[in-house]
């Protein structure tokens, strides 16, 4: 499904305010990692300021055991402290990287700003080899500003 397609579904889920922010936030990862053939787990994690960690809220795929990452560990921990994108075209190549499953090729991790800070971000694992785009960074930043709506 293309991302033009797929924006509409994700206002959609976040308006519901019948369901909690969790749960909205679930269904997005649903809808991305059911939609996105190369999105493999998709996951939101927010960070804890005081004990520099990041949690994770909510995701889709494969259920992982970091659910908690210092700032600086990781690619996730990395964009905790930097405020960047970071894709990684083969995390082979990359020497401060969290292996979640051993399928693995590629990540893409945008960061998720409310009123300015960086509070979390979404983090998306590809079993496909350099798969992400400049597309795909347009699209995710669009996604965390309209979570950071409902936050
Ligand atoms: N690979 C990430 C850890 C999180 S998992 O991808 C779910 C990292 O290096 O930060």
């Amino acid at each position: 499904m293309s991302f033009e397609a797929l924006k509409p579904k994700v206002t959609t889920i976040l308006a519901n305010e019948k369901e909690s922010v969790k749960q909205r936030l679930t269904e997005v990862c649903e809808l991305l990692q059911t939609s996105l053939g190369y999105y493999d787990w998709v996951g939101f994690y927010f960070a804890n300021h005081d004990q520099k960690t990041l949690h994770l809220e909510a995701f889709a795929g494969e259920p992982t055991d970091h659910v908690v990452i210092p700032f600086g560990k990781g690619i996730c921990g990395q964009v905790a402290e930097s405020n960047e994108n970071f894709v990684v075209a083969d995390v082979k190549a990359q020497n401060n990287y969290i292996a979640c499953s051993m399928y693995v090729k590629a990540e893409i991790v945008i960061p998720l700003f409310k009123d300015g800070k960086n509070i979390g971000q979404i983090d998306i694992d590809s079993h496909t080899e350099d798969p992400f785009s400049s597309e795909d960074e347009r699209f995710l930043e669009w996604v965390n500003q309209q979570v950071a709506q409902i936050l």
